[in-house]
């Protein structure tokens, strides 16, 4: 059987992906070098489905091992997960990031290339589109400027992809552009598990409830823009975010070729203040929080018009802030 490859395949957002993968019936292949995640991931997706998986531990960049995987496998198409992910560090050493996750899509583009397969599904994000208008994305908007070497990475590889497709038209492929991916599976077995100190609101209000951390600061609560003064953002169920992959992955089945954006959203802005009341009620625990100076470079505003999606692939986001909220402290408790 034709199998998908999955590279960053044990990271957040991309185990949650090879489990509804699996569920809707792929063989499913995972390179990945365990930069970010942990090696008993593979175990707790095939508990979670019932089914197995192939995973490779081996960085995405080695060129001559990723050879083999596509020798040993039939493989059908790719959904890159692979890349660095955090804004700051980024902006400390981008190199690195260019390295990893510029170099690293070309060499994997070029390993496709060179065994014919040309069914391609890039993680991107909303980070493209820069600050535009009242903040609200839609996909004919033209990509931003972005401010922080990993925006700029995830901006690259578009702007790759598209010269990739007018060159030669027969590849198939999907630009997503996730807006805030939070929450866990509902088994509590996969999740976020950033390591060291997380830089995003959700990791940081878990750590805080876990009392690792012992107060979150909340960047900024003096924005005209907003309804309580703190930021707003597009929380998505990392799961509905990974259900949006299989439908995307049907569409590129359907059409052959072309290029597709969609933005994965749902399309509802939510404030950080929002965010962390709703933890604290749903999970019924205690999330000491100070108000703190903006943080650089944030957006008042940054949500999806998430129409396009729902038009023409069917998919629309169903779970709700508090589903996020619950099931992100459901991981946190069944990993404590
Ligand atoms: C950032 C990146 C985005 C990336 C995403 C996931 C930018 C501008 N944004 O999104 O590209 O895809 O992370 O890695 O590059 N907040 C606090 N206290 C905290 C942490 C966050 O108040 O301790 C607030 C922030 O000020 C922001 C909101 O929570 O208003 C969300 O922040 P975060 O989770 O870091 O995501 P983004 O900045 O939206």
């Amino acid at each position: 059987m034709k199998k998908v490859l999955v590279t960053g395949g044990t990271g957040y957002i991309g185990s949650h992906t090879v489990v509804e993968l699996l569920n809707s019936g792929k063989e499913v292949v995972i390179v990945d070098n365990l930069a970010n995640s942990k090696p008993d991931v593979v175990d707790r997706i095939k508990k979670i489905t019932g089914k197995d998986v192939k995973f490779y531990n081996i960085d995405y960049l080695d060129r001559e091992k990723l050879e083999k995987v596509f020798e040993e496998n039939e493989i059908e198409s790719v959904i890159n997960f692979a890349g660095f992910k955090a804004v700051g560090e980024s902006v400390k050493e981008p190199l690195k990031y260019y390295h990893n996750n510029v170099s690293g899509a070309i060499v994997l583009l070029e390993t496709m290339q060179k065994y014919n397969v040309k069914k391609f599904i890039f993680s991107s994000s909303a980070t493209v589109y820069g600050a535009q208008g009242n903040g609200k994305c839609i996909e004919t908007m033209k990509r931003g400027e972005t401010t922080n070497p990993y925006g700029t990475t995830k901006s690259i590889i578009e702007k790759i992809l598209e010269d990739l497709y007018f060159a030669d038209n027969e590849w198939d492929i999907a630009l997503l552009r996730y807006f805030n991916p939070v929450g866990a599976h509902e088994s509590g077995l996969i999740g976020e598990d950033p390591k060291g100190i997380p830089n995003n609101l959700m990791p940081f209000i878990m750590k805080v409830a876990n009392k690792e951390i012992d107060h979150l600061n909340i960047f900024g609560n003096d924005y005209k823009e907003t309804k309580d003064g703190t930021c707003a953002r597009d929380f998505i169920h990392v799961v509905d975010l990974a259900i949006g992959h299989i439908k995307v992955l049907d569409k590129l089945d359907k059409e052959k070729s072309g290029i597709f954006v969609y933005n994965l959203g749902t399309g509802n802005p939510y404030t950080v203040q929002e965010m962390v009341d709703t933890f604290i009620r749903v999970n019924n625990v205690d999330v000491p929080y100070v108000y703190a100076a903006r943080r650089e470079g944030d957006l008042p505003v940054l949500y999806s018009d998430a129409s396009k999606a729902k038009e023409e692939i069917g998919w629309v986001a169903k779970k709700t802030l508090e589903d996020m909220c619950r099931d992100a402290w459901n991981f946190v408790l069944k990993n404590n």
